[in-house]
C-alpha cells in the first residue's frame, strides 16, 4: 500500500500513521520528523529547515524532495509507505508522481482528514512529545501525569512542547495549509485517489474510519 495522509496541522496524521504501521507492515514517512532530525543534527540544510519551520512556513522544495528521495529509496519502503505531511504543494505532488512513475508504483490512495479549526487549536495547544522516543501525547486526552513525563521510556523523560506549536506560529501554519496544501485535495480528487474522513472524533473512531477506507483497497491488490 502506498498511502498519503493529508490534513491541517494537528488533524491527527501522525497519531494515525503510527497505528497503521503495524496493521499494514509499512513504514511511516513524516517529512516533519525527518526535517526536525536534520535540524537537530545542525547540518546546513537542517539549519535552513529549522528557520522555515520556526516561522510556520514550508521548507524549500529542494530540501524536502532530497530528503524524500533518499527515504523512499530505503529497503523498508519497497513494500509501501504511509506519507505523513508530504506532499504539501503542487510541485511536491508532481515530483512524487514522477518518482513513483519511474519505479512503476503509483499511489493507491490519498486520505484527507477533516477537523474543525477550534478542535485543531485545542489539540495543538495540548500536544506534548517525548524527547527520547518521539511518542506524541496530549494533555487534554491522554494526561501523562503531573508533571508530564513519558510513561513509555524507563527513565520517564519530561515531555516537551514543539517549538512551532506556539499560537502565532500555529496561525501561520494553518494559513499556509489553506493556501498551499489544501488545494491538493482537488488535484487528487481529479485523479480519483482522494478519500475524505471526518477526523474530529476520538482516536479509535478515526482509526476505524481509516481502516474502513484502506481495507478494501488492500483486498483489491
Ligand atoms: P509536521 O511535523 O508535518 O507538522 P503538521 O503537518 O503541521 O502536522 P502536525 O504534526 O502538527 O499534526 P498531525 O496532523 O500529525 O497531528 P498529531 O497526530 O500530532 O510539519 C512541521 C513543519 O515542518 C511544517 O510547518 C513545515 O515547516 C515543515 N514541513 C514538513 N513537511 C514539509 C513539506 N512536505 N514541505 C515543506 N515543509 C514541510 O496530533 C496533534 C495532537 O492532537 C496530539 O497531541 C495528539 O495526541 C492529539 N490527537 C490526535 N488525534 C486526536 C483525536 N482524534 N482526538 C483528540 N486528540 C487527538
Amino acid at each position: 500500500m502506498r498511502i498519503v495522509l493529508m490534513g491541517a496541522p494537528g488533524s491527527g496524521k501522525g497519531t494515525q500513521a503510527q497505528r497503521l504501521i503495524e496493521r499494514f507492515g509499512i513504514p511511516q514517512i513524516s517529512t516533519g520528523d525527518l526535517l526536525r532530525e536534520a535540524a537537530a543534527r545542525g547540518t546546513p540544510y537542517g539549519l535552513r529547515a529549522r528557520a522555515a519551520m520556526d516561522s510556520g512556513a514550508l521548507v524549500a522544495d529542494e530540501i524536502v524532495l532530497g530528503i524524500i528521495r533518499e527515504r523512499l529509496g530505503q529497503a523498508d519502503a519497497a513494500r509501501g509507505f504511509i506519507l505523513d505531511g508530504f506532499p504539501r504543494n503542487l510541485p511536491q505532488a508532481e515530483a512524487l508522481a514522477s518518482m513513483l512513475d519511474t519505479i512503476g508504483k503509483p499511489l493507491d490512495v490519498v486520505v484527507l482528514f477533516e477537523v474543525d479549526y477550534a478542535e485543531i487549536v485545542r489539540r495543538i495547544s495540548g500536544r506534548r512529545t517525548c524527547p527520547r522516543c518521539g511518542r506524541v501525547f496530549n494533555v487534554h486526552t491522554h494526561p501523562p501525569g503531573t508533571p508530564p513525563h513519558c510513561d513509555q521510556c524507563d527513565d520517564r523523560p519530561k515531555l516537551v512542547q514543539r517549538r512551532d506549536d506556539e499560537e502565532v506560529t500555529v496561525k501561520r501554519r494553518l494559513q499556509v495549509y489553506e493556501e498551499q496544501t489544501r488545494p491538493l485535495a482537488e488535484h487528487y480528487a481529479a485523479q480519483g485517489l482522494l478519500r475524505v474522513i471526518q477526523a474530529d472524533a476520538p482516536v479509535d473512531v478515526v482509526t476505524a474510519r481509516l481502516i474502513e477506507v484502506l481495507e478494501p483497497l488492500e483486498r483489491a491488490q
